[in-house]
């Protein structure tokens, strides 16, 4: 399968790249900026959501699955990015959010059938940002659920209907030669149709959540028993097309989900932080359970170099684009963008503009983002932009494009990795003959298999001893098996 050994390129098209002067990244400056997506020797983009919305929560709040937001151009907008990314050798992969419609949707009062509803407030079920589950609506009296923000009201995927019409959408946007679906926030897409409360949660969440979320165990308001239902509805939509599910939950809850999906996220890694033992045990989990991806950086959480510490951000990306399975690494990764202090007032309401920072491409003033000033901009430090990095071999840029092209030779066998015990704050995978070996402490550490002969290094000189994996460094090398 040609994701079994992908890099997936995030692209949040808000900051990608602006091509009309209003600040706001589009289409049109997407694909003119596809050279460096397919320059890095990545394998696909991934569009964040490009459909009409009014922004409640930066195009997860949809109003039309059928159409492109007018800020980010047209149809034939998409229609070009599709064609160019091909020609590219890129696949494109959108963002699909099935789980709610924006309250701005047509169907939302043309088709109240197709959302949750009660009379009264039924349950002690939270929002994931926040609050209660339940808004009223001032116009019927009713109570609809929304598993996010107030403006985002869930679907009722037990209603035949609205398993018709996204599958409708879906197959809109494979017969326009879109090649995969990034499918947003489905552990939320079934809940229990009884509506049960939440009990107490019986011990802490393995992820961040909002605290009065952690409180509660989530068995009745998400991952409901027969999800199958809602996913086998949206394969048979698109047919062999890629699908790569957002499961906010364990490695090991992801069976029922992975029926239907080609792969997950692994959360578990994501969230190890700085925690070498955690991020082993994902790993170590994710192989074995096969069918999970890796993911460096995305929208909604810390950036990389903010999770796992500054100084070993290095090892991270040349240990996770090491993995079999696919990789997602989100724009700016391979900037080694961190997360930024915006600059005036918050825009996202659960405080996530810094990690959705516009590229920096260029010295210019924008930064070659746009001829004016951004709708997201930063207060603090900047990485070097991406022209400045590709002249530098010791940059960010070069060490993601080495570890690239060494990730190309690995083959695409998904068993072949294995996590090899090392001493605390170290891992070290093998794969084949190569081993990869990581350090994120701060004492130098004794390589519990040495390596012989070196591939790559995560900064200048971390393998001049391959018996030892340096602090917030280390090495990829072959090793005797
Ligand atoms: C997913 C998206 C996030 C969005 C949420 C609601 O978690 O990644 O950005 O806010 O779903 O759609």
């Amino acid at each position: 399968m040609w994701w079994s050994n992908a890099v997936i390129y995030q692209v949040y098209v808000r900051s990608f790249q602006d091509s009309d002067g209003d600040g706001v990244g589009d289409l049109p400056g997407a694909t003119r900026r596809l050279e460096h997506v397919a320059e890095l020797g990545a394998s696909a983009v991934w569009l964040s959501p490009i459909y009409p919305s009014p922004n409640a929560d930066y195009g997860y709040d949809v109003t039309d699955f059928q159409a492109v937001e007018p800020t980010f151009g047209t149809l034939a907008d998409l229609d070009r990015l599709i064609a160019r990314a091909h020609e590219l050798g890129l696949r494109v992969i959108l963002d699909f959010v099935p789980c709610h419609t924006s309250i701005e949707h047509r169907w939302f009062r043309a088709h109240p059938e197709y959302y949750v509803w009660s009379d009264t407030v039924p349950n002690n079920w939270r929002a994931a940002f926040g609050g209660g589950a339940w808004g009223h609506d001032p116009v019927t009296g009713r109570y609809f659920l929304h598993s996010f923000f107030p403006e985002q009201a869930d679907l009722d995927w037990h209603e035949p209907e609205v398993r018709r019409r996204i599958a409708e959408a879906l197959a809109f946007w494979v017969a326009r030669g879109v090649d995969g679906f990034r499918l947003d926030a489905l552990d939320r897409i079934m809940k229990d149709e009884r509506l049960r409360d939440d009990p107490p949660a019986t011990e802490p969440p393995p992820f961040p959540m909002t605290p009065e979320d952690a409180k509660l165990d989530h068995v009745h308001s998400r991952n409901a028993p027969d999800v199958g239902v809602a996913l086998q509805a949206i394969r048979a939509a698109v047919g062999s097309a890629f699908l790569v599910g957002e499961v906010y939950l364990r490695t090991s809850e992801m069976g029922p989900y992975l029926e239907a999906l080609d792969e997950v996220f692994s959360f578990d890694a994501m969230h190890s932080g700085p925690d070498a033992r955690r991020l082993a045990k994902a790993i170590a989990a994710g192989v074995a359970r096969g069918q999970t991806g890796w993911v460096l950086s995305n929208h909604d959480f810390s950036r990389l170099p903010t999770r796992a510490g500054p100084g070993n951000a290095r090892a991270c990306v040349m240990l996770l684009l090491f993995l079999p399975g696919p990789v997602f690494m989100f724009q700016g990764d391979e900037l080694g963008m961190g997360d930024a202090v915006p600059a005036g007032e918050p825009l996202d309401r659960n405080a996530r503009d810094g990690f959705r920072m516009p590229m920096r491409w260029d010295t210019s003033e924008h930064a070659g983002f746009s001829s004016t000033t951004p709708w997201l901009r930063s207060d603090g430090s900047q990485v070097p932009a991406a022209v400045e990095q590709s002249a530098d071999p010791g940059s960010m840029l070069s060490l993601v494009k080495r570890a690239l092209t060494l990730r190309a030779s690995l083959g695409q066998d998904r068993r072949d990795a294995r996590v090899i015990e090392s001493p605390p704050d170290t891992v070290v995978v093998a794969r084949g003959d190569r081993l990869a070996a990581i350090n994120l402490g701060d004492e130098p550490r004794p390589a519990p298999v040495a390596g012989t002969r070196l591939v790559l290094e995560a900064r200048p000189g971390d393998g001049g001893d391959l018996s030892v994996i340096p602090p917030h460094g280390g090495w990829i090398a072959t090793a005797a098996s």
